[in-house]
């Protein structure tokens, strides 16, 4: 068996596609989505992400707008910055990309954020509404991870999904996603002792761990939906996932790959998150 490959980048694009759209549409009712991208110093992989979410929404015709800031920005000035954005009617979505510099408190940071201008779901208050299943913005990357699925049409309700990772981005909000949609969930992590069982029972398996091609086919039940959010670069210059694509092809039912699985979701519901904002802001 070879597994079916989900190419997120196809899905992005379709998705991208009705979202110009409806851009078109909101725009003749008056409301014009704005995106506002904050970017502190020149870390290289910061830059490029901010880069391909500039140029997602100007795909779509939406408005964004790129500040950009010397490394040695302090804490008060952005803060004062945030402020300011918060205030500004035009600005829909706010968006401080991570990781700050370590003289900038970053949970400061996010809670500075205006809850209903928070596109990327990280404050606490979007975060409680998440868990307690209510209307709010997703965190993009579990949303893109969900949308594909579902997509897919893959059963996730009483399914046995196992995340392996618990950040705040992505390992623990995908969890709970799961969990919202009835799957049963079990977290690994650095310190689980017998993780290999643990992955070995599960339908679906998220690896959001940032260790090149960590997880190979003795880690996935024969059939199962393997969900790559790794991106890591090789010595030699290219870019891989957390799991050995040739290895569990063979053993799973669905599998993303890496470039062009999860990272152009994760910018479409990015995407998704503006144009909600800057609806309930028109209301
Ligand atoms: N850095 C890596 N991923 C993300 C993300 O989804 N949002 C922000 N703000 N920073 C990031």
């Amino acid at each position: 068996m070879t597994a079916t490959i989900i190419y997120g980048n196809q899905l992005a694009e379709t998705l991208r596609v009705k979202m110009k759209e409806e851009i078109v549409n909101l725009k003749r009712k008056g409301i014009d989505p704005k995106l506002t991208v904050v970017l502190i110093g020149d870390h290289p992989a910061s830059k490029s992400y901010v880069s391909g979410k500039q140029k997602a929404a100007d795909y779509i015709g939406m408005d964004s707008e790129l500040i950009q800031l010397p490394a040695e920005t302090t804490e008060a000035e952005l803060l004062s910055l945030i402020d300011q954005l918060n205030q500004d009617t035009v600005v829909d979505g706010i968006l401080v990309q991570l990781p700050l510099p370590a003289h900038i408190d970053e949970q400061l940071v996010i809670e500075a954020i205006r809850p209903s201008k928070d596109v990327d779901g990280f404050h606490p208050i979007n975060i409680g509404k998440m868990m307690t299943n209510q209307d709010t913005f997703l965190p993009c990357t579990p949303y893109g991870i969900l949308t594909m699925l579902k997509l897919y049409d893959i059963d996730i309700a009483g399914k046995h999904a196992v995340v392996i990772g618990r950040s705040n981005i992505v390992g623990k909000p995908i969890g709970q996603l799961l969990l919202n949609e009835n799957a049963t969930v079990t977290y690994c992590h650095s310190k689980t002792a017998n993780m290999k069982e643990l992955v070995q029972l599960a339908d679906i398996v998220i690896v959001a761990v940032g260790r090149a091609r960590m997880i190979d086919r003795s880690y996935i039940k024969k059939g199962a939906t393997v969900i790559d959010v790794g991106i890591n670069r090789l010595d030699d210059g290219t870019l891989t996932g957390d799991v050995d694509f040739d290895s569990v092809k063979e053993q799973a039912s669905y599998l993303t790959p890496v470039p062009k699985g999860v990272g152009p979701m994760t910018i479409t519901m990015l995407l998704k998150n503006t144009i909600k904002a800057a609806i309930n802001h028109a209301q």
